[in-house]
């Protein structure tokens, strides 16, 4: 039931309309964006993060909820596993099964290795699958890789790394036409040719999509590839720990049956690290876009390897989570809604930011609004501001939103909210972790030999702010590199006596420096996740 204050705003979002119909709010200066971010971006919130006190990241600040993660010990820190008991004898390892698992595996197999997925939940179940507005691609006339680069490296603050970045772009169009050619179906006019849109921070329209359920048209294609290859897929298996071999390099992992609690060993000559993010540790009490089991485990098993973490200190909140209804409260609002004509405006109906400004800067703003301006409107769970979804029908005619963004007009409908007639409340939302474990060029890390990162869980490619559709295309790119050095490294590869070495001696470093968290990680599953008991109860 929308409250008599909702009401009442609504009553002015309307009066306001036909004058925000053709006047588009100014775009802010780069001193300005720094002002608003430092006040009110979550990054900027000094007791939201603690500085890590042991390893390769040792000074620097992360998030409080992963810095008791890399500060806790093994979950197999003194279990007695037989490391020569090999349950599984790959070339590749692939840990995850999202979009950046399913593409390292279908490269890796045709590349004639062996390899084998595991992942915690089911294949599918993960960040790609959500994904909503699309996939970025520099494929159109007036259009380039390098104004591609551009957008993205100054969306991310000049901070990702060039040569990450460059090959993000690069293989933009090579990895639309490879998708296409598995039988995603992008939306197309009647010509054939592919529709695309802006996103927050983009000069060109190059965002390709499939209405707003880009991810899950993606993974389904990509998950029958995988099975339609015969590639060995094992659910509800969880990574413990990376096994490396008595030379540092990655040997395989420890898993574990999540059904029985069953420890197995799996040996591998190189593993992708391919788990995804870290929403559900819901940082500085954020709700959040993610999937159920998005809890950082790869950045937890790497880190206590040694791979060194890039921007793990930056993190991505989507301006328009959803504040209203409860039931949906968190959940992602495509910024498609905006690329199509919808503001955002306050409680007054008054537009206050730009509505394609780069994701950081639209979400600081809402929380400014909300906060020190006193602009926000309550809700039961907190507060939110308009997003004023009659406006794309205003722009673009009767039709238009059930065409263009079918899944937000059913999710709404569901709580018989008509974005066509009403506008709807949104808040941010954790969304994507912009940093993650360092890789090079070549999607391998540095610290240790054999070991790949690919999707989300990397960190670099976008600098300290990532734009709408570059997270569908790095799964796709870096996915797809993984999987193809690896199967060319594997050959190469003989690997020396497994160890696990490296939990012992991370545990004696936690106890020198006198932290005890009285929890171990990997976090596998939400903190709220339920017991089996407490479902009997
Ligand atoms: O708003 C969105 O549809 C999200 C896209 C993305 O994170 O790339």
């Amino acid at each position: 039931m929308l409250t008599e204050q909702m009401l009442d705003s609504i009553k002015k979002v309307e009066s306001t309309r036909n004058g925000r119909m053709t006047l588009e709010p100014q775009r802010m200066s780069a001193d300005e964006k720094d002002e608003l971010l430092k006040k009110f971006h979550p990054d900027y919130k000094e007791d939201g993060f603690s500085v890590l006190e042991i390893g390769p990241n040792k000074g620097e600040k992360v998030p409080y909820e992963l810095s008791r993660l890399l500060h806790s010990n093994s979950k197999v820190l003194g279990v007695n596993l037989d490391l020569d008991n090999v349950r599984y004898d790959v070339d590749v390892l692939i840990i995850g099964g999202g979009g950046a698992g399913a593409s390292a595996a279908i490269e890796a197999s045709s590349a004639g290795a062996k390899t084998m997925i595991v992942t915690k939940l089911r294949m599918g179940d993960a960040n790609s699958m959500m994904a909503e507005g699309g996939i970025q691609a520099a494929d159109k006339d007036n259009d380039s890789p390098q104004q591609h680069f551009l957008d993205a490296f100054g969306g991310g603050h000049y901070k990702a790394k060039p040569e990450l970045l460059k090959r993000l772009v690069m293989d933009g169009p090579g990895a639309v036409d490879w998708l296409s050619s598995l039988g995603v179906m992008f939306d197309k006019y009647p010509d054939g040719t592919m529709i695309t849109t802006h996103g927050g921070g983009t000069s060109r329209k190059r965002m390709h999509a499939c209405a707003d359920y880009t991810g899950a048209e993606i993974m389904r294609v990509l998950r029958d590839e995988v099975i339609n290859r015969s590639i060995p897929v094992v659910d509800f298996c969880a990574a413990l720990e990376l096994i490396l071999d008595e030379n540092g390099n990655a040997a395989g992992a420890v898993l574990m049956n999540m059904e029985t609690g069953e420890y197995l060993i799996a040996k591998a000559k190189t593993v992708i690290i391919a788990t995804g993010g870290a929403g559900r540790l819901h940082y500085q009490g954020f709700p959040t876009s993610n999937h159920y089991g998005a809890t950082a485990d790869g950045l937890v098993i790497a880190y206590r390897a040694s791979a060194n973490l890039l921007y793990p200190d930056t993190i991505q909140y989507h301006p328009t989570g959803v504040a209203y209804p409860d039931q949906l409260f968190g959940a992602l609002v495509t910024e498609k809604v905006r690329s199509i004509g919808a503001m955002l405006v306050n409680i007054e109906g008054d537009a206050f930011v730009h509505p394609l400004e780069t994701r950081d800067v639209a979400c600081a703003a809402v929380i400014r609004e909300c906060s020190a301006h006193k602009k926000g409107v309550k809700t039961p769970t907190g507060e939110g501001v308009w997003l004023d979804t009659p406006m794309i029908e205003e722009k673009h005619g009767a039709g238009m939103i059930e065409k263009r963004i079918p899944g937000m007009f059913r999710m709404y409908m569901n709580y018989d909210i008509d974005m066509r007639k009403v506008p709807i409340l949104v808040y941010p939302t954790f969304h994507y972790q912009n940093g993650g474990i360092e890789i090079n060029a070549a999607g391998t890390t540095d610290k240790i030999p054999n070991l790949f990162v690919a999707g989300e869980a990397v960190g670099g490619i976008h600098g300290r702010n990532r734009l709408m559709g570059n997270s569908l295309l790095d799964i796709i790119v870096f996915g797809r590199l993984a999987g193809k050095s690896a199967a060319k490294l594997a050959p190469n590869i003989t690997t020396g006596k497994m160890t696990l070495a490296h939990i012992d001696e991370y545990a004696e470093k936690l106890k020198a420096a006198g932290i005890d968290t009285g929890t171990t990680s990997p976090l596998l599953l939400p903190e709220y996740t339920r017991k089996v008991n407490d479902i009997a109860d």
